[in-house]
């Protein structure tokens, strides 16, 4: 990120105001440290998923994670959020405002895992839950399934201690490959998807549940469990 070395001028709301190349540099580091506190936010979650696939793995040759990704938000898409969100353009405002600044997916084979996952996440000491959204107990209406939560990890910096909000989202590989295609429909249509669409968007929903329902089912029969017993009537 390149501060000018003109001065510049922009339109706020109490008139135009200037800054100078020193003043830009200082806003531009300053902007860059908020940042990197959801990098590093986003390290301490990824490090705790990877103990926890790597410890699974050794103690019940079982990996419960198929894929971990994960993303800071751009500059660009804060500034968006901040206007559409009518929040406060300082930092503190933002942090409270914009929870999903730091944010990583984690994909299962299983929906048990998923939710496996997310208890033992958020049953650890140090991380603090501050909203769960359960899209797969409670699907949207437009067939999305996955668990979202928001959490807090505590950060040490030379400074001190800093609680960074990071966005996890639990799905199945077959809820991600849903979204992941409804997302590129959604975005090449701008929101605007004709209903024919969205109709056959929320049947391959069903479709992808009744997979991961039976993928489910045969993978317990694998490990020895039962099926549930079905009676004709
Ligand atoms: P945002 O302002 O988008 O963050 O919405 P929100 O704060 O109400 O949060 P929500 O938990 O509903 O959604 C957060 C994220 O989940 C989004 O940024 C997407 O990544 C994902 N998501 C939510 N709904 C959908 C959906 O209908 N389709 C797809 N593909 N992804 C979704
Ligand atoms: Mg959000």
């Amino acid at each position: 990120m390149d501060a000018p070395a003109e001065p510049l001028s922009v339109l706020t709301d109490e008139g135009v105001a200037t800054f100078s190349p020193r003043e830009l540099r200082a806003m531009r580091d300053e902007f860059q440290r908020f940042l990197l506190e959801y990098q590093f936010g986003l390290r301490e979650v990824e490090t705790k998923l990877g103990i926890l696939r790597d410890e699974f793995l050794l103690m019940h040759e079982y990996n419960p994670i198929e894929h971990v990704s994960s993303r800071v938000k751009t500059a660009d898409s804060i500034v968006d959020k901040v206007a559409r969100k009518c929040v406060e353009p300082t930092f503190e405002a933002i942090r409270a405002g914009i929870t999903d600044i730091a944010g990583i997916r984690v994909t299962t084979s299983f929906t048990k895992d998923a939710y496996r996952l997310f208890d033992l996440l958020t049953a650890q000491d140090d991380i603090t839950v501050r909203e769960v959204k359960d899209y797969i107990a409670a699907p949207k209406r437009n067939g999305y399934k996955s668990l979202h939560v928001i959490v807090e990890v505590p950060v040490f910096l030379s400074s001190g201690r800093v609680d960074v909000a990071v966005e996890v989202q639990f799905r199945t590989i077959a809820m991600d490959f849903w979204a992941s295609l409804e997302h590129k429909i959604y975005y090449k249509y701008s929101g605007l998807v004709p209903d024919g669409l969205l109709a056959e968007l929320k049947d391959a929903a069903d479709s992808a549940a009744v997979l991961d329902a039976r993928m489910e089912r045969l993978h317990g029969q694998l490990h020895g469990q039962k099926p549930p017993q079905i009676r004709a009537v």
